[in-house]
């Protein structure tokens, strides 16, 4: 399969899961290292959820390195988001903001015209990552993160026209 070619950062690409590698022991670990408080997924969540991984051709030959993924499902008109996770050696490099980008450009190439994801209120980087993609915020949603202990409260995180327009820039 095609490598999904949104990257602008050198020696990286985006990849559908599914086409990297059947082994989900990398994106479990970058699960780990960024969610430490959420109740670890069981295997079967990684092969079920369309994913896309952030991978770094850090040598000249595979393997490479799994370095951030997004997972999300499709509907109608519709995309949500779940996961979108950069391991920490990795962050504010832009990775996030590639992940970003290719799957609201899947989501828009399977008819997509609203996108919601959820963050918790504390996730400073998230809602900061969102507005820079022009997402708007909901209203909070109480003890929506049963998979974290302590349970946390959601806020969701809307797309707007502007979003979509910044596919295309
Ligand atoms: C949120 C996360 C995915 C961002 O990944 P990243 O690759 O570092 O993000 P980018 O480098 O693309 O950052 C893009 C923008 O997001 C915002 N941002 C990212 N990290 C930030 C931080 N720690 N503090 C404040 N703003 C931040 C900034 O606006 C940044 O733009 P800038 O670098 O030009 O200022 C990453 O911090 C992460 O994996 N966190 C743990 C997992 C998580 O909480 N995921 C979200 C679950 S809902």
């Amino acid at each position: 399969m095609r490598d999904l070619d949104y990257g602008s950062i050198p020696g990286l690409f985006i990849r559908p899961f599914r086409a990297w590698s059947l082994d989900a022991s990398e994106i479990a670990a970058i699960a780990a290292d960024c969610h430490p408080t959420r109740t670890a997924r069981q295997e079967w969540w990684w092969h079920a959820l369309p994913t896309l991984v952030a991978v770094a051709a850090i040598h000249e030959r595979p393997p490479w390195k799994a370095i951030g993924y997004t997972q999300f499902s499709l509907a109608p008109g519709m995309i949500f988001f779940y996961d979108l996770a950069v391991s920490p050696a990795y962050q504010r490099r832009g990775v996030a903001s590639l992940l970003m980008r290719a799957r609201l450009r899947v989501g828009r190439a399977w008819g997509a015209t609203h996108a919601l994801g959820m963050t918790p209120p504390s996730n400073v980087a998230m809602r900061a990552l969102a507005a820079k993609w022009k997402f708007l915020e909901g209203h909070l949603i109480e003890g929506h993160y049963t998979d974290q202990d302590p349970v946390e409260d959601g806020i969701p995180l809307i797309a707007t026209e502007e979003t979509w327009r910044m596919l295309d820039e």
